[in-house]
């Protein structure tokens, strides 16, 4: 038994003076209360001891005397993912109890044992510019952060408007509604995605008619685009999914033949290229996700980037209600309310700045992972060598090969690194399915895909071991 755990045990007939020296004095900040026969029987930090205090108790009193409320506590050799779950805000020490209910160790919550898929790097100017935009009382969605990111995300993008957007699917559903895509008309969509793309098409009125994906790519199959097109089809929707762009020439080519609009969404794939073009740009309207897992983050965000004038105009109408650029309260269109604060924007600025950093960083993370996994024959990560599509690493990705993906999983959750299955097949879902078109890669990539932690606190070495002992 750890000395600092011998140490936190108090007697139930403990005074409650000594029972504040034990927690005052105990690295772990806590006492764990236990019966005559040693067994646990409560725990007490020092936020309960103040409590009894300020009900009038003595701290000459005896513990004795105390009803002990509730506790948590969890069996030695407890699996990790359990004992995790056990974890909230008030709780941050479980007690670890033998078969006999003595305690002989705990779990203190560290992040660094819990590493999560996705974390935020706000490690620049982020607070500053956050402070800032606080101690200037502008908070809502007028301020000098907002033009700025805006210009600085447009100026990364190469292209000429961006327009803020309180997140990313509303971002989707902006540019549908300035394309004019509604009631009666068909949406084409990629079967393996995050279902906001559908859900914007959906709230826009229109269908969504979801396709199959490419094997290589992940990204939605212009031959299932072809098949799938019908006289009532308005606009197609590629993912750039996992960072991955999609086959823009073709995609572009069946639009310009049949007269469709092309909404690329960007929400995982920041500076990717196609061709050397950043994609966003390609299609009339672009739209990116800024969420708290996203390459650039404003917490919640979005944007949508064109290089049309006009399309630009009624994107920024519409974001604000269809209010009058002029005329203040006078409605032109009925629109939404889409604005992103200053708040949000500034952190945005201030992720704009190390943009190419960030990206840098993640593609090193993946290169790891690729030494790491390729010679083991169990992963295949997504391709990054498709010809003239430059990936950016959003979550590092992969599909496990043979029906391993839950084993692997559940290695990893054991040593308390969070992997995460990708995306389901839409079209696997009770409400997609009716407007499922085409699926039968997207299904297999969904069954087997994983994404990996990606970020500055991977342990590559316990990585190692884990995969190691597969
Ligand atoms: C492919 C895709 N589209 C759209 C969205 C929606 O973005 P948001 O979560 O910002 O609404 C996401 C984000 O999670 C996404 O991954």
């Amino acid at each position: 038994m750890r000395a600092t755990v011998q140490n936190s045990i108090c007697k139930r007939d403990t005074s409650l003076r000594a029972l504040l020296e034990a927690i005052n004095e105990r690295p772990a900040g806590i006492a764990f209360i236990v019966d005559d026969a040693n067994k646990l029987c409560g725990v007490m930090t020092d936020g309960d001891l103040r409590r009894l205090l300020l009900d009038g108790r003595d701290l000459g009193d005896s513990l004795r005397d105390v009803r002990l409320g509730d506790y948590v506590f969890a069996k030695l050799g407890e699996d990790i993912e359990h004992i995790l779950s056990k974890l909230s805000s008030k709780v941050r020490i479980v007690p670890l109890v033998n078969d006999r209910g003595e305690v002989v160790d705990y779990f203190r919550y560290d992040q660094r044992l819990h590493v999560p898929v996705a974390m935020p790097d706000l490690g620049g100017n982020e607070l500053r510019y956050v402070t800032d935009a606080v101690l200037s009382t502008w908070i809502s969605s007028t301020g000098k952060y907002i033009d700025r990111f805006e210009q600085d995300f447009a100026a990364f993008c190469e292209c000429l408007h961006g327009v803020t957007t309180s997140n990313g699917t509303v971002a989707l559903h902006l540019a549908l509604a300035a394309l004019g895509v509604g009631p009666g008309d068909e949406v084409i969509v990629p079967d393996f995605t995050f279902a906001a793309t559908a859900n914007a098409v959906l709230h826009a009125g229109a269908t969504p008619v979801i396709v199959d994906v490419e094997a290589e790519s992940w990204c939605i199959d212009p031959a299932a685009v072809r098949d799938a097109l019908s006289e009532r089809t308005k606009a197609i929707i590629p993912v750039h999914i996992y960072g991955q762009p999609c086959d823009m020439d073709a995609i572009m080519d069946i639009a310009a033949r049949n007269n469709l609009y092309v909404i690329e969404d960007a929400a995982e794939a920041h500076g990717a290229r196609y061709k050397g073009r950043r994609v966003g740009t390609i299609g009339d309207i672009g739209c990116f996700s800024f969420y708290g897992n996203k390459v650039v983050t404003t917490g919640e965000g979005g944007m949508c980037v064109t290089n049309s004038d006009e399309h630009n105009a009624s994107m920024r109408l519409l974001r604000d209600h269809g209010m009058s650029k002029d005329k203040r309260y006078w409605h032109e269109k009925i629109g939404f309310n889409y604005r992103m604060t200053n708040l949000q924007a500034a952190l945005g600025c201030a992720q704009m700045e190390r943009i190419d950093e960030i990206l840098a960083f993640r593609q090193t993370v993946e290169n790891r992972y690729r030494e790491l996994l390729e010679p083991l024959g169990i992963v295949h990560l997504q391709r990054g060598d498709l010809p003239g599509r430059d990936k950016i690493v959003w979550l590092v990705s992969g599909t496990v090969v043979d029906g391993r993906r839950d084993e692997l999983m559940r290695a990893m959750k054991d040593k308390g690194i969070d992997v995460r299955q990708t995306f389901y097949s839409l079209s696997d879902m009770d409400v997609y399915k009716q407007y499922a078109f085409s699926n039968k890669t997207s299904k297999m990539i969904a069954a087997s895909g994983l994404s990996f932690p990606t970020h500055k606190d991977v342990d590559f070495d316990k990585l190692s071991a884990v995969l190691a002992n597969l």
